[in-house]
């Protein structure tokens, strides 16, 4: 009995420290200047395959709202980061260092009504791995 309930403690526990750590991109995960310079990037580099509004082109998908999203939903953020950091731009993949590429994935949920918060979107995958990609409410 008593066993049981230093399990159940610690699961409680466990679930709590979780939920703490675990941010979702609802919760302000990257800064109003990061955006402005990740639009910077997306124009140059994105714009012409992916359209001046994000809602895609000829043959690339759009990178911003409800169906982009929905693709996405309830995934971490480092597989988008990672897939955009080594296939993208698909004419001239990898060239774009991780801090870029941090800044066009905050542009991308800017343009997707996500909020900024105070601090720029981290670029480690450890970091990147911790937030969730959540649609806005
Ligand atoms: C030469 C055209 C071209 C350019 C430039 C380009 N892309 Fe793409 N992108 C594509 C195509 C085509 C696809 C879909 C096919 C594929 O997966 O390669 C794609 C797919 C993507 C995806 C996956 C979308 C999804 O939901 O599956 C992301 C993210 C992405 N691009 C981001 C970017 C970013 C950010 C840039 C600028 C740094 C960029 N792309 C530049 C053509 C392009």
């Amino acid at each position: 009995m008593t066993f049981t309930r230093i399990l159940l403690a610690l699961t409680v526990a466990t679930c709590a420290i979780t939920a703490a750590t675990s941010r979702s991109t609802r919760d302000g995960v990257f800064s109003k200047a990061q955006v402005t310079r990740g639009r910077t990037i997306y124009n140059e580099e994105c714009g012409k395959c992916h359209g001046e509004n994000l809602g895609g082109g000829e043959g690339a998908p759009a990178l911003a709202g409800t169906e982009f999203l929905a693709k996405w939903q309830g995934k971490p953020l480092e597989p988008l980061f990672e897939r955009t950091r080594a296939t993208m731009p698909a004419d001239d993949p990898g060239h774009l260092s991780r801090r870029q590429v941090a800044d066009v994935v905050a542009y991308m949920l800017s343009a997707s009504e996500l909020p900024a918060g105070e601090k720029d979107l981290e670029t480690t995958a450890e970091a990147l791995s911790d937030i969730r990609i959540e649609a806005k409410k």
